[in-house]
């Protein structure tokens, strides 16, 4: 690769590098967002071009598409592809039994419903994001900016019953003007400190009116793996 990693960065170089074994020929793969999986978006263009390695990507975010051809490497939408081989892409943050929070970048819309379209889902992190209970790192959801204001207190409301440890709720910005998604809407960030159950909670979410999505991604990574700074690379 022509890019290399500051050494904060090598713990994320490394995992996105070792996702690119689980990739062959002809295969088509969605690309995560963020910046381990702009590590692996390098590292698979770079196989593209020196290896004559033939795969179609659908990225998760415009970020990720501008990138991915930057890079060489063909991109085509969901639907044109209808059904992937494989995604690989990062998370904020992953329990014992591979639940994830994701949403830090805020594409969590486009990235589970890549990942969801795939045979396999693949992330790649780095141990820090190592957690017994998910909940540290504020769970985000996206939601239609029309009434996001009623869509946030009827969430709050809802927490009330949840076996949770924090029951804040903030409207993600960007400069000081609300943050938009690629398919214009808004993100909340809950900080909810520790998720009893994460189940239950994804479910009472995704019934409120104006939420489109939350950052849970539970029973849907297959494989998971964390690099270190000083190189190692573990796989779950
Ligand atoms: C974007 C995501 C990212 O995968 C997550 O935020 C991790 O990002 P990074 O690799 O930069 O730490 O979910 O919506």
């Amino acid at each position: 690769m022509s890019a290399k990693p500051d050494p904060i960065d090598m713990a994320k170089y490394v995992s996105a590098l070792r996702a690119l074994d689980y990739v062959q020929d002809g295969m088509r793969i969605g690309l995560g967002t963020g910046s381990t999986a702009a590590w692996m978006v390098r590292g698979l263009g770079e196989r593209v071009r020196r290896d004559g390695l033939r795969v179609t990507g659908v990225p998760t975010s415009s970020r990720t598409a501008s990138l991915a051809r930057e890079c060489g490497i063909q991109v085509i939408t969901l639907e044109d592809a209808k059904w992937l081989d494989l995604t690989i892409d990062g998370a904020d943050e992953f329990d014992p039994g591979l639940g994830l929070i994701k949403g830090g970048g805020g594409a969590l819309l486009q990235e589970k419903i890549v990942a969801t379209a795939s045979d396999m889902m693949v992330v790649i992190t780095d141990s820090s994001k190592a957690v017994d209970t998910l909940g540290a790192f504020p769970l985000p959801v996206e939601v239609i900016p029309f009434g996001w204001q009623t869509t946030k207190a009827l969430i709050e409301e809802s927490l009330i019953g949840m076996d949770v440890a924090g029951r804040q709720v903030t409207l993600r910005l960007n400069r000081d003007a609300p943050y938009r998604t690629d398919e214009g809407n808004l993100i909340l960030d809950l900080h909810l400190r520790r998720i009893g159950n994460a189940r239950q909670l994804s479910l009472m979410l995704n019934q409120i009116p104006g939420v489109v999505e939350n950052g849970l991604f539970l029973d849907i990574c297959d494989v998971l793996i964390t690099g270190e700074a000083d190189g190692g690379v573990e796989v779950h």
